[in-house]
Formats: C-alpha cells, structure tokens, sequence
C-alpha cells in the first residue's frame, strides 16, 4: 500500500465518518444490534460506542488494519469483548454457518470488491431469525445524479481508495437473498449529492 492509501486514507475516514450526522446514523442503525454480531468493515472502529448494551459479543472484520494504536484504544473502551480479524471479507469467511445474531455493514459495501460473494457470506453466517443493519451511501434514484455517479466513479475508486458512488445497495442486498424488512432512503446533509445518498435499513434471510 502507498503512503496515500497507508497514512492519508485512513485519517480523512475516520475524519469525514466521525462527523455527528454520521453518529447520528450509527445510533439510529445499530440500535437493534444484539447477542452474538459480526460487524464487516470495522475500519477505525467508530460503531464501537453506538453499539448498545444487547451487544455480547462483536467479531470485528476488515481486510486492513487502519489506525493500529487508535483502534486498540477505542476497543479497550468498549462494552463487549471485541475479536479483530484482518481479512477480505470477498472469500470465505472463517465461521460456521448460522453463527451470528446480527451482521452489520456501514459505509461498507461500497468498497468491497467481491461485493456480492462477501453478501452472500453474510447471509450465510448469519442465523436464520438474525438481521442485517446496513447504513450505505449508494446509487441515486434521480437519473441525472445516477448517470453522474456512473461518470465520476472511476476517478472515485482511485481517490476514494476502491470505493464506488453508483452501487444500487438495495438491489444488490435483494440479489444476495435478503429481504429488506426496513429500508430509509435519504440524504446526508452538508454532503454532494453524488456522495450522500444514503440506505438505511433492515434486512433478515428469505
Ligand atoms: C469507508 S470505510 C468504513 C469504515 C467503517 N465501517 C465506518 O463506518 O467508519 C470502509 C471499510 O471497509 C473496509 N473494506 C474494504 N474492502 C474490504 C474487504 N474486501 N473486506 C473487508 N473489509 C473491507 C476498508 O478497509 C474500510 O475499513
């Protein structure tokens, strides 16, 4: 990795995703969180606080390991213990079927490249009365901002480190398996358009 990607990358992350409107997200979608939950894309660990007392147990995934010595210091402050595990959650994931209680995604699926396989692995690890809480930014429903989206997005795979703006995030959620039993659809505030619309939502196995 380059010192871009390495050290400037993860600090505008945890810099543009730490704001109060993204907080105010993490409370409102995580609130449902319980028992045994797989969070995917634990990034700098930002959930960590809005994660409530139902939580037992969180198993924490990222294909990185941004931030070493912040992230250990906000892990020590949680509630629940918390297990790291540093792999692309595109492959197999190293749990048993119908493991987790609850599986949890945040500004996540935008940037994994092997997007439908590590749904479908999510669905898989996740027991049958279990919930998926998602909150993404994602493709526009207004076709001027979609097809600005499908434009811009090879320039913001490269600034924003592989992460795409044109994902359809509900149909590819639907496409996996799941059934989205909540789903709000909004704009972040004080955001470009291109980069705020925003899912929101519940979704359990078919
Ligand atoms: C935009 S950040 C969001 C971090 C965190 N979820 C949050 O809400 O602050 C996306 C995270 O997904 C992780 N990620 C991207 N591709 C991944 C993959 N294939 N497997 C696991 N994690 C991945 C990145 O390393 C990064 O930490």
């Amino acid at each position: 990795m380059g010192i871009y990607a390495h050290y400037i990358f993860p600090r505008i992350l945890d810099w543009a995703l730490g704001n109060p409107d993204a907080q105010k997200q993490r409370q409102l979608v995580l609130a449902p969180a319980h028992g045994n939950v797989l969070e995917i894309g634990f990034g700098t660990g930002l959930n960590l606080p809005f994660y409530p007392a139902t939580v037992e147990q969180l198993t924490a995934l990222d294909s990185e390991n941004f931030r070493p010595e912040l992230v250990q210091a906000r892990i020590a402050k949680a509630r629940m213990p918390v297990e790291r595990v540093q792999l692309d959650a595109g492959g197999k994931l190293p749990f048993a079927d119908a493991s987790f209680d609850t599986v949890v995604t945040t500004w996540t699926l935008c940037s994994i490249a092997g997007v439908e396989a590590a749904l479908a692995e999510m669905k898989r690890v996740l027991k049958p009365e279990g919930e998926f809480l998602f909150c993404e930014h994602g493709r526009s429903d207004d076709e001027k901002t979609s097809m600005w989206q499908d434009r811009l997005n090879p320039l913001q795979r490269v600034v924003g480190c592989g992460c795409n703006i044109n994902r359809p995030i509900d149909r590819l959620i639907q496409k996996a398996g799941f059934e989205i039993t909540k789903l709000d659809r909004f704009l972040m505030p004080n955001i470009p358009r291109l980069f705020s619309e925003t899912y929101r939502g519940v979704a359990r196995k078919n």
